[in-house]
């Protein structure tokens, strides 16, 4: 897809190749666990398992990709899920993360009670305030994270003024948008 494409147009096509066995204009929903190998390590499109990928679900993760301009797109069943993955994959224990001080209580459950645990630790800051963000992060500061709007307060984050920070503290930059 080039970036041609208006944001309608990539909705519609971006990843929504038709089926090559019957030429479905959609993709099926493939509802299978494992797949048949042409030999140890042959696998067809990239398939074996469909906890590790799914034709469905590339379709859709390759589609949001594109309509975010990302280079990837990765889809979970929930986004709790993709929350703990994320942190699970960025941090190891001594690491520390800056999460917003009016964060879905779910995210602060999970830094609070879960990953606090695994010896990840988090202060809050008000991330509509550039400064206060600055200010928060540490030597051992992994990641800045931010959602905006915000759940519950509808606060509003300037993500490229953040992200100018975190990349200056060579931090990552997570952004959590499902309100939006
Ligand atoms: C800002 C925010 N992040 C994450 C989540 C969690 O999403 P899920 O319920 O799919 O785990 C929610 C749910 O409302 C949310 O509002």
């Amino acid at each position: 897809m080039s970036d041609q494409h208006s944001f309608e147009t990539l909705a519609i096509h971006a990843g929504n190749t038709a089926d090559p066995l019957t030429g479905a204009v959609v993709p099926p929903i493939y509802q299978v666990s494992t797949y048949k190998q042409d030999g140890v390590g042959g696998l067809r499109g990239g398939y074996e398992y469909s906890r590790s990928a799914n034709p469905t679900r590339t379709a859709l993760e390759e589609n949001l990709a594109a309509l975010e301009g990302g280079r990837r797109g990765l889809a979970f069943a929930s986004g709790l899920a993709a929350e703990d993955c994320l942190l699970r994959t960025l941090l190891t224990p001594g690491d520390h993360v800056v999460i917003p001080n009016d964060a879905y209580g779910g995210t602060f459950r999970l830094f609070a009670k879960v990953a606090s645990r695994w010896g990840v630790e988090f202060s809050v800051a008000d991330t509509s305030d550039v400064d206060a963000v600055r200010a928060a992060i540490t030597p051992r500061t992994k990641a800045v994270w931010v959602e905006t709007p915000s759940n519950p307060l509808l606060g509003i984050t300037d993500i490229a003024a953040v992200a100018g920070v975190a990349r200056q503290a060579g931090v990552r930059l997570v952004v959590d948008n499902t309100f939006a």
